[in-house]
């Protein structure tokens, strides 16, 4: 067993940019992401609110400098009509959310307050079109309402209903999980399908037409990618995604907080298997489009357990611990990493959902270790790849191994080179190496760390997980000496 971790700067004439949009976000009307989440309603007097949104909640997610926000679902989205949420509220229709937990959705945030909601974060929206349910011209008609400047049925609708500018909407997706909830589909069934939906949907008014993205497979089904990648025209076709959920076992996901080192092995193992994933899905497209025009789209990731106890089931409420931060910085790194096909992906979901970054309580508002994490790794958002070559121990548990390290690097716009480590075992330091490829005056860094992995922020103890000061990066004439600590989070700035 060696302590040999080093980090080498690959040698690299190649200048491909972290797209910001990999550090994107996902709100779906489910449980209490909107409701009782995002949305207080205009009449809450208790909660300060924009448009009903909470003030809280829109500082937090600015401070992230969130690039984009997936809405309204997920699965929800498959059964969304978009006219039922537009117009004067107290005449929206009510509808029952069937897919996450029966309850009424009397439809009071539709997509003007979304649409707004996005221009007050400085973020851009990516709308999942309803492809399972709706129609062609349902969803070419949402285009037009949300993107027509001109005369037009819509966009006089729009204009009756308050709002003269279009929003210019750049990013769609053409369904979601349509082997799934999204209409239970094959492949070769849904490329038809796709290619028909897309025709109708007009990128006038937008820059560079809109980016369509395509409902993307399911883990390692790349029978999905393959199909998709070869049947659909390329024209109609700007992104294809992909879901995968670090999640233990489907039928019994265990609690998200009170874990073993069993539970929390096999959840890194979950996690690790993105990088198998977005390497063989790339694979595939390479073979299609070998100039990589079609982005690889992550559009759901993050950590998945049982719901915290007493809640409702069809409501996906978890707490968020430090395995967490894990899995976020972990794929946060593999996405950089792959940067040249991974142009977006989408954390699911923002609030009181799932890997939520952010919980609330009635009035309390509290951010979790997942939060601090893509805080911690903004400093990538547009920045510089730079390749790293890394060797790590691995992290062995009953005779079974995972690499200990993870790292991705980049350059920002002043010059200042940003590391983001992670180190998963639960157990060791680890010392690591990275040698330089130029002088550096100086190294600083942050670090989230806590005293046990099961460790969260509550409602009660809201700070306990924080980022502080990292002391233990140290700049030799030889490199850089770097202690990382077990399962944390380090991200370190050269100058
Ligand atoms: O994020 C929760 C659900 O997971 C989404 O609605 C669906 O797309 C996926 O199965």
């Amino acid at each position: 067993y060696s302590q040999q971790n080093t980090i080498a700067f690959a040698k690299s004439n190649d200048t491909t940019v972290i797209s910001k949009h990999i550090y994107g976000h996902f709100a779906e009307h489910l449980g209490r992401c909107i409701y009782d989440g995002f949305y207080v309603g205009e009449d809450n007097t208790t909660i300060p609110n924009t448009n009903g949104v909470r003030n809280d909640i829109i500082n937090a997610l600015k401070a992230l400098n969130i690039p984009n926000l997936r809405w309204p679902g997920g699965c929800f989205a498959d059964t969304y009509h978009w006219k039922d949420g537009i117009g004067p509220k107290e005449n929206r229709p009510a509808i029952v959310n069937t897919w996450w937990g029966n309850v009424t959705e009397d439809n009071s945030f539709g997509t003007h307050d979304f649409l707004n909601l996005c221009e007050v974060l400085n973020t851009e929206p990516y709308i999942s079109g309803n492809v399972g349910s709706g129609s062609v011209q349902e969803l070419a008609d949402w285009v037009q309402y949300v993107n027509f400047e001109g005369k037009s049925p819509m966009s006089d609708l729009r204009r009756q209903n308050g709002r003269e500018k279009p929003w210019k909407v750049k990013f769609w997706g053409v369904g979601n999980e349509a082997w799934g909830c999204g209409g239970n589909m094959r492949p070769e069934y849904y490329v038809d399908v796709y290619r028909k939906y897309a025709t109708f949907m007009s990128g006038v008014g937008v820059e560079g037409g809109l980016d369509k993205i395509a409902s993307g497979a399911s883990d390692a089904d790349y029978r999905w990618t393959e199909t998709l990648m070869r049947d659909i025209p390329h024209n109609l076709l700007q992104g294809v995604a992909l879901h995968h959920y670090s999640v233990i076992d489907w039928g019994s996901k265990g609690s998200s907080t009170e874990f073993k080192e069993d539970q929390y092995f096999k959840t890194m193992q979950r996690s690790w298997k993105m990088e198998e994933l977005i390497q063989k899905h790339t694979e595939i497209m390479d073979k299609y489009d070998p100039e990589r025009k079609v982005d690889l789209v992550v559009d759901e990731w993050g950590g998945w357990y049982d719901v915290m106890q007493g809640t409702n089931p069809g409501f996906l409420y978890q707490q968020n611990t430090m395995r967490d931060a894990m899995i976020a910085g972990m794929n946060l790194n593999i996405f950089n990493n792959h940067a040249q096909r991974v142009k977006m992906a989408n954390l699911a979901q923002t609030v009181n959902v799932l890997q939520a970054v952010i919980l609330t309580e009635g009035k309390k508002m509290i951010l979790t270790p997942t939060y601090h994490v893509m805080e911690m790794y903004k400093i990538h958002q547009d920045a510089v790849l730079v390749p790293l070559q890394l060797k790590t121990d691995n992290y062995e548990y009953k005779g079974e191994y995972l690499p200990a390290i993870s790292a991705s690097a980049s350059i920002d716009k002043e010059g200042v080179t940003h590391i983001s480590l992670v180190n998963i075992d639960l157990h060791d330091s680890k010392n690591i190496t990275v040698s330089l490829d130029k002088v550096y005056k100086s190294v600083s860094g942050r670090i989230l760390k806590s005293a046990k992995v099961q460790d969260y922020n509550s409602f009660g103890d809201p700070e306990k997980i924080k980022p502080t000061d990292f002391k233990g990066a140290v700049l030799k004439k030889d490199g850089i000496k770097i202690e990382v600590p077990p399962f944390s989070v380090v991200v370190l700035a050269l100058k």
